[in-house]
C-alpha cells in the first residue's frame, strides 16, 4: 500500500498554520454547531478541489447531509481512496459530504493497484455505518471501472511469469492468481458476488443492446434488488427472439386452428353448439374483467349444451368476474391449480397465494356425470418455464380436463391462447384445437411451441 505523499505543496503550511489539514467553511449547511470539532487525520489530507471524479458509476448520492452530520461530529472514519494521479476510485458520498462541510482538504488514501483499491474500499464498506448500497447497475458500473486495475495486475503477473520462464529472475514467491480469483473479487469490492455481478451484467448489456425492451427491467433490478428474477426473464426473452428468428413460421396440424386477433371479433364464424369445452386463461388486470362478460357470452352460443367452460381467474375481481359468467351460464363448482415450487406473494393482501382458482361454468347442465378432481398440482417449474410467455400456465390442469370432460375428436376452444398450452393439450389428447391471441407476437409464438411439440 503506498503511503500518500501530498501533491498540495503549501498543504504544510497551512496545516502548521492552523494546526489542522484544513479549515471548515463557517457557512456549510449542515455544520451549524458553533463548536465545531476538529478533524484529525489518520492519513495525509489532499485538496479537495484536486481531486478529479472522473465518470462514476453511483448517479444517486441518497441522503448525504446525514453522512455530512455523522463526520462533522466523529470526524471521517475512512479516508477516500484516490490513484495516484488524484482521480477518485472510492467514497464518492464521502468527497460530497466533506465538500458540503466547507473542508478544503481531505484524508485520503492512494491506491498503488486493484489489490491496494479492494482493500481500501473493503475496510469502508465493513465499517462505514452511514453507507448506501449501490443499485445493481451501478455496482455493475463501478466493476467495470476496477476492471483496468485488475488487467493492469495481470499484465503485472504476466511479465512476472515470463521473466520466470525465462529464467531471468528466480522469483519463487510470484503466484499468479486466475482470472476468476480477480473478478471475485471485485464483485466482492462492489458488495456482490461474482454470480450476481455477471447476472447484472447480462441484463445491463442487453439493456444497452436494446433499451426499449430492457430498461424498463433495469429500471426493476434496480427498484426491488431481485436480481435472478429480473435475470431469468431476459434469458426467456432472449430465447424467445431466438426461437422466433428460428422458426419464422411454423407450421401447424390441421387439428389446430388458431386465430389471430380479438377473440370477440374472429370467433364470430365458430358454429354454434360446435365445441365441448373451453379451457381459458384471461388477463387478470382490473381493465380485462369486462372481457369474462364476453366470454360467458360467446360459451353460451359455440358450447354444446351441457359443455363446460373452466376459466382461470385472479382473485381480486372475482366476485365481479362471477357475477358476469353467471349471466350467461350455470355455476358449477370452484376448483384449484396447485402451485407446485415457490408460492407467490400478494402485495397489498400479506398472503402467499399457493393455488390458481379454476372457475367452472356449465351451459345448462353438465352432460357427463364422470367423477373429475378439483384440485390439480401442477408441475415443477423445470427447464420450459414460462418459456413462451410470461403467463404461461402449467399444462398439467388444461391436460387433466381436456382428457375427462371431452371425447377424442371434439373441439376444445381457448379465446385466449397465449403461448398455446391448452391448444397443445387439446391436440395431444387427440381433440380439435380452437384458438385466439390478440397480440400477434405470441401468436407466433404459440405456433413456434406447437409446432415443435408436434413434429
Ligand atoms: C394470461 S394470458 C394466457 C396464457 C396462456 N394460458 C398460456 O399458458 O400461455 C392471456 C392472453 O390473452 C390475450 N388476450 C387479451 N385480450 C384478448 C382478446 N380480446 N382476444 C384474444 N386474446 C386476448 C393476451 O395477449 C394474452 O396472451
Amino acid at each position: 500500500m503506498q503511503q500518500h505523499q501530498t501533491k498540495d505543496k503549501d498543504l504544510g503550511t497551512e496545516m502548521e498554520q492552523t494546526g489542522l489539514g484544513c479549515q471548515p467553511a463557517a457557512q456549510s449547511p449542515v455544520a451549524q454547531s458553533t463548536e465545531r470539532r476538529e478533524p484529525e487525520w489518520e492519513a495525509d489530507a489532499l485538496q479537495v478541489d484536486s481531486i478529479r471524479v472522473g465518470e462514476r458509476a453511483r448517479k444517486d448520492l441518497g441522503d448525504t447531509d446525514a453522512l455530512a452530520r455523522s463526520i462533522d461530529k466523529v470526524g471521517l472514519l475512512h479516508p477516500i481512496v484516490v490513484t495516484s494521479d488524484l482521480l477518485l476510485v472510492a467514497g464518492q458520498r464521502r468527497l460530497a459530504a466533506v465538500r458540503q462541510l466547507g473542508w478544503t482538504h481531505v484524508p485520503a488514501n492512494i491506491a498503488a493497484d486493484l489489490n491496494d483499491a479492494l482493500r481500501f474500499e473493503l475496510a469502508s464498506r465493513d465499517e462505514n455505518t452511514q453507507r448506501k448500497d449501490l443499485l445493481p447497475s451501478e455496482m455493475y458500473a463501478q466493476a467495470q471501472r476496477l476492471e483496468p486495475l485488475e488487467q493492469e495486475a495481470a499484465h503485472g503477473r504476466h511479465n512476472e511469469q515470463a521473466k520466470v520462464n525465462l529464467g531471468l529472475t528466480d522469483n519463487a514467491n510470484f503466484a499468479p492468481s486466475e482470472k476468476g480469483e480477480s473478478r471475485a473479487k471485485i464483485a466482492q469490492a462492489v458488495g456482490t458476488s461474482h454470480g450476481t455481478l455477471r447476472k447484472i451484467e447480462t441484463v445491463v448489456k442487453a439493456a444497452e443492446e436494446d433499451p426499449e425492451t430492457f430498461d424498463p427491467m433495469v429500471a426493476e433490478m434496480n427498484k426491488t434488488g431481485k436480481v435472478d428474477r429480473v435475470y431469468k426473464r431476459v434469458l426467456r426473452f432472449q430465447s424467445r427472439e431466438k426461437a422466433l428468428a428460428k422458426v419464422e413460421d411454423g407450421t401447424l396440424l390441421d387439428m389446430v386452428d388458431l386465430r389471430e386477433g380479438d377473440f370477440r371479433e374472429v370467433l364470430v364464424d365458430l358454429p354454434d353448439e360446435s365445441v365441448a369445452l373451453i379451457f381459458t386463461d384471461p388477463p387478470y388486470d382490473k381493465a380485462s374483467v369486462p372481457l369474462y362478460g364476453d366470454l360467458a357470452e360467446l360459451a353460451a352460443r359455440v358450447l354444446v349444451p351441457g359443455g363446460s367452460l373452466i376459466t382461470y381467474s385472479g382473485r381480486c375481481a372475482l366476485e365481479e368476474v362471477m357475477r358476469l359468467l353467471g349471466r350467461h351460464l350455470t355455476y358449477w363448482w370452484l376448483a384449484a391449480a396447485k402451485h407446485n415450487g415457490a408460492s407467490t406473494r400478494m402485495p397489498g393482501k400479506s398472503v402467499f397465494a399457493e393455488w390458481k382458482p379454476l372457475l367452472w361454468y356449465v351451459k345448462g347442465s353438465r352432460r357427463d356425470q364422470e367423477f373429475v378432481s378439483d384440485f390439480v398440482t401442477c408441475g415443477p417449474p423445470g427447464e420450459g418455464f414460462k418459456k413462451y410467455h410470461d403467463w404461461q400456465q402449467d399444462i398439467i390442469p388444461a391436460q387433466y380436463y381436456v382428457e375427462r370432460l371431452t371425447q377424442e375428436g371434439e373441439t376444445v376452444l381457448d379465446p385466449f391462447v397465449g403461448s398455446g398450452t391448452t391448444l397443445l393439450a387439446a391436440v395431444r389428447a387427440n381433440r380439435c384445437a380452437v384458438g385466439a391471441e390478440i397480440d400477434p407476437k405470441a401468436a407466433k409464438l404459440a405456433r413456434v411451441r406447437l409446432s415443435e411439440a408436434l413434429s
